[in-house]
């Protein structure tokens, strides 16, 4: 039985940070020539409504995407992002999700796959990407979806978004992990994680680590000073694959902007860019 909604932490911090690499990432893949066969194995409904009894109740966005939506400064990664925003809500009624960031922004040729287990979920995403006609929307399990679709000779853009409602994810994602260098070796994975409790959180890196993965790199963004908080603390993206070499320098000048925006601490710690 699952009882995340999304719609609860739509704009937060986490989804700040994860959408604006998401985008850069995406926009990076374009400019090759061949199509991209993308697959968001965790999609959510698509869109969000600010003034609803979902958005409303804990306004998560206050502290996200309400502190940078103003923002002045030249950071082009943030600024395409809130730009994307605009394009798709016209007005600020609404926050988007991965599925319609990523249609808005994708070419005809692309071939997008967005899985959503979720039965109200799902029907909701399919009525909001209504309009897009380069995508399936798929009632089904986005992990075993995953693992039936690939094959190594191929090249998928795959974004992971588990909500971690259930320990299960964790196992599943370190599923894909261990299947990087056979079934993933083509493909390029964006891979979300809560950062809840630190002593567990360090045993989640520390694992990543004695895998030697060939190509992962890791950006970490505490909002706060790491401790005993409870809650989220800050959120990482585990980068596969991705070996663009501006890559790096544009990464680190990004998560420091954003963490300076979002941060709740003065004496935050440090925002992480390093590979595993
Ligand atoms: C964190 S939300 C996704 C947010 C979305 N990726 C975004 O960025 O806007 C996770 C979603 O996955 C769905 N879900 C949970 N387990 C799933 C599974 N095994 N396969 C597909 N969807 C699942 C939940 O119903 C929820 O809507």
């Amino acid at each position: 039985m699952l009882s995340y909604k999304h719609g609860y932490h739509a704009g937060n911090h986490a989804d700040v940070i994860k959408h604006i690499i998401l985008l850069y990432l995406y926009n990076i893949e374009k400019k090759g020539e061949n199509s991209i066969s993308y697959i968001d194995t965790h999609s959510g409904n698509g869109i969000y409504k600010y003034i609803s009894r979902y958005m409303d109740k804990n306004k998560e966005y206050k502290d996200g995407i309400k502190k940078i939506q103003n923002y002045k400064g030249n950071n082009i990664l943030i600024k395409n992002y809130l730009s994307t925003i605009t394009k798709i809500t016209g007005k600020n009624n609404y926050y988007p999700g991965s599925p319609i960031f990523i249609s808005s922004i994708s070419n005809k040729k692309d071939k997008l796959f967005f899985c959503e287990l979720h039965n109200n979920e799902y029907d909701l995403l399919k009525k909001n990407l209504n309009n897009y006609t380069n995508i399936k929307v798929l009632n089904v399990d986005g992990f075993n979806f995953t693992f039936n679709k690939v094959n190594k000779e191929k090249n998928y853009f795959i974004f992971v978004d588990p909500s971690y409602e259930i320990k299960d994810d964790f196992d599943k994602v370190e599923h894909i992990l261990n299947n990087i260098d056979n079934l993933f070796s083509k493909s390029k994975i964006i891979i979300w994680y809560p950062v809840l409790n630190i002593l567990e959180n360090d045993d989640f890196i520390q694992n990543i680590r004695k895998k030697g993965i060939g190509n992962i790199i890791n950006i970490e963004v505490p909002i706060m000073k790491y401790g005993d908080n409870i809650g989220l603390q800050g959120s990482g993206l585990l980068l596969i694959n991705f070996t663009n070499r501006s890559i790096m320098k544009n990464l680190k000048e990004v998560i420091q902007e954003i963490q300076n925006i979002l941060k709740k601490e003065e004496n935050s710690t440090r925002a992480k860019l390093r590979y595993l």
